[in-house]
C-alpha cells in the first residue's frame, strides 16, 4: 500500500512507522514525505531513510487550494493511496480531503473527543486528568473530529510533563503502527 506521511515537526511517528515497514510489521510503502516546514527535523529523518520529501510553505501560494492542489498532484504523481498525518499541524481542505475521501487518518495524543487541537497534551495536564492516552481517527473537515479507528489509555504522572509526554509518544508509535496496519487496504 503506498502512503505519504504528512508531518511538520520532529517526525518521530514517521519514523517508528518507516521502521515497523522495515520490521515487515506493516505493509506499506511510504512514497512521500510533506511538509509544510522545509525547516522541521523530519526533513532530516527522511533523507536518512532516503524517502523524497516535498517541502512547501503554504505562504508560498495564493490559497489554500493553490497549496494543496500543489500536493495532490505529487501524490497522483507517486501514486499514493493513503495519506498518513502525523504531527502536520494543519487542517486538511476541501481540495484534499475530496480526491482521498475516507483515506486520510491522524493520530492526536488525546482520548478524543476530550482535548482536540493543539497542545493536548498540556490541555490534559491542566485539566488535571489521570489518564489521558493516544486516538488514530480518519480524517474529516473539523480539528481531530473524524471517526475512530482505535484508543489507548496513559496514566499522567502527576504534575509531570515530561514523563506523560514520553509515555504518549511511546504509545504513539507502537498503535499508529498497529492501526494502520488493520486500515490501509
Ligand atoms: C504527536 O504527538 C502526534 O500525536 C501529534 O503531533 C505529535 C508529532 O510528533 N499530532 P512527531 O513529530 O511524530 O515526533
Amino acid at each position: 500500500v503506498s502512503i505519504a506521511v504528512f508531518a511538520s515537526g520532529s517526525g518521530s511517528n514517521f519514523q517508528a512507522i518507516q521502521e515497523a515497514i522495515e520490521r515487515g510489521e506493516l505493509n506499506a510503502k511510504i512514497e512521500l514525505v510533506v511538509t509544510d516546514k522545509p525547516g522541521a527535523y523530519v526533513v532530516e529523518r527522511a533523507k536518512a531513510k532516503s524517502i523524497p520529501v516535498l517541502a512547501l510553505s503554504p505562504k508560498d501560494f495564493g490559497s489554500k487550494e493553490a497549496y494543496e492542489q500543489a500536493i495532490l498532484a505529487k501524490l497522483q504523481e507517486c501514486e499514493v493511496k493513503w495519506i498518513v498525518l502525523a504531527g502536520y499541524m494543519r487542517l486538511i481542505g476541501e481540495t484534499l480531503l475530496n480526491s482521498y475521501t475516507s483515506k486520510i487518518v491522524n493520530i492526536h495524543p488525546s482520548l478524543l473527543p476530550s482535548f482536540p487541537g493543539k497542545d493536548a497534551i498540556g490541555q490534559a495536564m491542566e485539566h488535571r486528568v489521570k489518564v489521558t492516552g493516544v486516538t488514530v481517527h480518519f480524517v474529516d473537515a473539523g480539528m481531530d473530529t473524524g471517526p475512530i479507528i482505535a484508543q489507548r489509555a496513559v496514566a499522567v504522572t502527576d504534575g509531570d510533563r515530561e514523563a506523560t509526554e514520553q509515555a504518549i509518544h511511546a504509545i504513539e508509535h507502537d498503535l499508529y503502527k498497529e492501526a494502520l496496519q488493520a486500515t490501509l487496504k
